[in-house]
Formats: structure tokens, C-alpha cells, sequence
């Protein structure tokens, strides 16, 4: 059974990773828009990826006998005046991703909750992958700058990004 505590910090999680699944939904929309392919497939597996992080949280809190909270739909506002712009959102919303989900692991320390501790270790490591994906895009996107030749060829990279499982989780 969950602590009142623990089960109101998974359900923090869980907007946490709803609104990573809408925001990364507006990113690859847009870059569809742009005519940006393997961007914008990226975006569009990552908002999955995310919306299976939330569901990963609903089932484990209702497993637990607690009761997950679904939250509303957020109208995601972003900054899309460039690519750059647009990466280091996703990178700057990845590590607050991972300071949440710190913040969750210590909430069940401090409740002596050694199954959810168990259970948050998935995200522990998911966190890693993804900012170290999204620092390498950004990496990239920072040596390319505005050059067309160089986001035509960027593109092209991210389709095996988004295509072989090797992308970001
Ligand atoms: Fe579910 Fe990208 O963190």
C-alpha cells in the first residue's frame, strides 16, 4: 500500500511525464510543418516514449493499491525561432525531468518505501540516456548553427535517431 506521501509525489511524476509527452508532441509537430522528417520522427517517438513513462507510473501506483490521478492536457508554449532554441528546451526540460524524478527517489527513502525505490531505479537510468541524447543533440545543433547544408544532413541523422531503438528512451 502506497503512503498518502508517496502516492501524491507518483502522481507529480505522472503530469511531470504527461506534459513531456505533449511538449515533445508540439516539437514534432512543428518541425513536421518545417519539413524536418527525422526530426520531427524523433519528437513523435519521444512523445510516445513519455506518454509509456506516465502509463509505467498509472499502473505502478494502482498496482500498489493507491490511485493514480490523470492529468489535463497542456497547451505546450515553446520557443521555436530555431533549432537551437528548440534543443536546448528539450535538453533544459530533460534535466528537470531528472531533478523531479530525484526528488521522487528521495521521498521514498525518506518513507522507507523500498519497493518504489526499486521501482524508481528504471527512471534513474532512463534519465540518464535521455539527457545525455539531448546534450548530444544540442552538441551537434551548436556546431551546425544555421547552416542549411548542415540541419539538411542533421535531419537525415535523426531518422536512424528515431528509427533503430538507439534514439532516447
Ligand atoms: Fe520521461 Fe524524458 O523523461
Amino acid at each position: 500500500m502506497l503512503s498518502k506521501t508517496i502516492q501524491e509525489a507518483i502522481n507529480k511524476q505522472i503530469k511531470v511525464e504527461a506534459d513531456s509527452s505533449q511538449i515533445y508532441l508540439a516539437m514534432a509537430s512543428w518541425a513536421e510543418v518545417q519539413g524536418f522528417e527525422g526530426i520531427s520522427a524523433f519528437m513523435y517517438k519521444q512523445s510516445d516514449e513519455e506518454r509509456m513513462h506516465m502509463l509505467k507510473l498509472v499502473k505502478y501506483a494502482n498496482q500498489r493499491g493507491g490511485e493514480a490521478e490523470i492529468p489535463a492536457v497542456i497547451h505546450p508554449v515553446l520557443d521555436c525561432s530555431s533549432f537551437k532554441a528548440l534543443f536546448t528546451q528539450l535538453y533544459e526540460h530533460e534535466v528537470m525531468v531528472s531533478t523531479s524524478i530525484n526528488e521522487l527517489v528521495h521521498v521514498s527513502l525518506e518513507e522507507r518505501d523500498y519497493a518504489t525505490h526499486n521501482f524508481l531505479q528504471w527512471y534513474v537510468s532512463e534519465q540518464i540516456e535521455e539527457e545525455a541524447t539531448a546534450r548530444t543533440i544540442l552538441d551537434k545543433i551548436n556546431l551546425i548553427g544555421d547552416d542549411k547544408g548542415g540541419l539538411y544532413l542533421f535531419d537525415n541523422d535523426m531518422k536512424s535517431f528515431s528509427g533503430n531503438g538507439n534514439g532516447a528512451q
